[in-house]
């Protein structure tokens, strides 16, 4: 006789805020984040007693301090589970300050068929009112929905695309926006009520198992053109040996003349650049002739993007 497996959701945890702990119960800004166990994180929430979950721990950071020592181990775990058939889907606890980093790397590596959901919190897990907990809720409702897909990010009720999303405040309990695209849908009463499509698959840039741990990732570095910017930073980038920069432009991504011009030097001297937008909504309009090309990613996916392409070469 064929017995059916169960079906299952796993969350991964990496970390962040959700995870803090602080003195203080009213304490929402002096904690210390990644102190808390996944596992201790998804314990005493109602909405989860009859889902069968399994809990890994793969890092435990400050999200700040987030890059390719977790981005590989957590994009193996997630392509593991994802993998096993009796996996609706994988949750990943994550901070809020660089999600949206990890949201695309995780995109860009995998573009999974099914659900990847990001989810985090803007107060500690000891705090009086934590928001942790509705937010696991929802991301595993997410993760639940039928037909789900691809990489989300799931915050104070919203889901975002992880392609879309960024976060646009440092304190409050919905720190994150889609920028023009808009939410994708929200989470009411453990329902999604969808706005729009699931983000579409997409080719995946450089696959999981390209990644090696003992590649020297390539060094990309992020400039912004403000009022009175100079080329030195630039020029002392390039000295150093730097292989890619993405230049966060004013307005319609125009850079001061002095950046530019030794951003079109590094560009002589084989550094890769993408110009993109400082601005938080909107994208580059037009400038397909300009010197410098053009990206519709922010500065910080731009920045993996060229080290993704880098990788691939
Ligand atoms: C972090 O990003 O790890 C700390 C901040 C947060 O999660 O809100």
């Amino acid at each position: 006789m064929q017995v059916e497996e169960e079906e299952r959701v796993v969350v991964l945890g990496t970390g962040g805020t959700i995870a803090g702990s602080a003195s203080s119960a009213a304490d929402h800004v002096g904690y210390k984040a990644g102190q808390v166990p996944v596992q201790q994180l998804l314990t005493g929430i109602p909405a989860l007693a009859h889902v069968s979950l399994v809990a890994e721990q793969v890092a435990q950071v400050d999200s700040k301090d987030m890059g390719p020592a977790v981005w590989l181990p957590l994009a193996r775990r997630c392509q593991h589970w994802l993998a096993q058939p009796q996996v609706t889907g994988v949750v990943v606890t994550h901070g809020t300050d660089t999600l949206e980093e990890t949201a695309y790397f995780l995109h860009r590596v995998l573009a999974p068929a099914k659900p990847l959901v990001l989810t985090c919190a803007m107060r500690p897990a000891t705090a009086l009112s934590a928001d942790g907990p509705q937010n696991i809720a929802d991301a595993i409702a997410v993760v639940r929905t039928a037909g789900a897909r691809g990489v989300v990010a799931v915050c104070a009720g919203r889901v975002h695309a992880g392609v879309d999303v960024r976060k646009v405040h440092p304190y409050r309990l919905d720190a994150f926006s889609s920028g023009d695209a808009g939410v994708l849908g929200h989470v009411e009463d453990g329902r999604l009520r969808q706005l729009r499509d699931w983000p579409a698959q997409g080719e995946v840039a450089l696959p999981v198992e390209a990644l090696d741990t003992r590649h020297e990732w390539p060094h990309v570095e992020i400039v912004l053109s403000h009022s009175g910017a100079s080329g030195r930073a630039v020029e002392a980038l390039v000295r150093d040996g730097v292989q890619g920069l993405v230049v966060a432009g004013t307005g319609n991504g125009s850079v001061h003349a002095a950046l530019e011009s030794a951003l079109v030097a590094a560009m002589k001297q084989g550094v890769q650049v993408l110009r993109t937008t400082r601005c938080a909504e909107g994208e580059v309009v037009g400038r397909d002739a300009d010197p410098l090309p053009k990206t519709t990613l922010t500065p910080v996916q731009a920045r993996i993007e060229l080290q993704l392409r880098s990788l691939a070469r």
